[in-house]
């Protein structure tokens, strides 16, 4: 079933998550919902706050539009190493009509279980590796903007703001 995408500054976004115990079917179907809502949005990746349920559960599909689609579901994704340094544009489902560039990791290995309860280790660079941490983020009430420096950080704000008061 397609969600809708909680929006910019929505306080629920700003939540820290709570890790899934057991993988129930509740929990797959979740991750169904994430896939169906990332891909219709489309975007290349949806955490579980996103559409309003706090339980560390993230999807990503960062393949490019001519290749067929390689779906990432990772339950409890934990960072467990991280090196180098990157500056790319980003966006999120959560932030519309908004993109910045934010530092990250180049390379991080990341462990999480998939819906089986099976652990899987991805070993990430470029793009993906970008994604997974942003997603992360996401589960502990952290978005993107919140990388930027004060100064831009109080222009998106004030775009943010006047966005907001458009659509009233
Ligand atoms: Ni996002």
């Amino acid at each position: 079933m397609i969600r809708s995408i909680l929006i910019y500054p929505n306080p629920e976004l700003k939540k820290k998550s709570a890790p899934v115990t057991v993988i129930t079917d509740a929990v797959r179907e979740l991750a169904r919902d994430l896939a169906e809502t990332m891909y219709d949005a489309p975007g290349i990746g949806l955490a579980a706050p996103q559409i309003g349920v706090h339980q560390r559960v993230i999807v990503i599909d960062v393949s490019a539009k001519d290749e067929p689609p390689q779906l990432i579901v990772a339950v409890n994704p934990v960072i467990v190493h991280a090196e180098g340094e990157t500056y790319e544009e980003e966006g999120c489902l959560s932030v519309p009509k908004y993109a910045a560039n934010v530092h990250r990791h180049a390379r991080v290995v990341v462990k999480a279980l998939d819906l089986d309860g099976v652990e899987h280790t991805w070993r990430t660079d470029d793009l993906l590796a970008i994604a997974f941490q942003h997603e992360i983020d996401h589960l502990d009430g952290i978005l993107f903007v919140d990388h930027l420096s004060p100064l831009k950080r109080e222009l998106f704000q004030r775009k943010a703001r006047k966005a907001a008061e458009e659509t009233r």
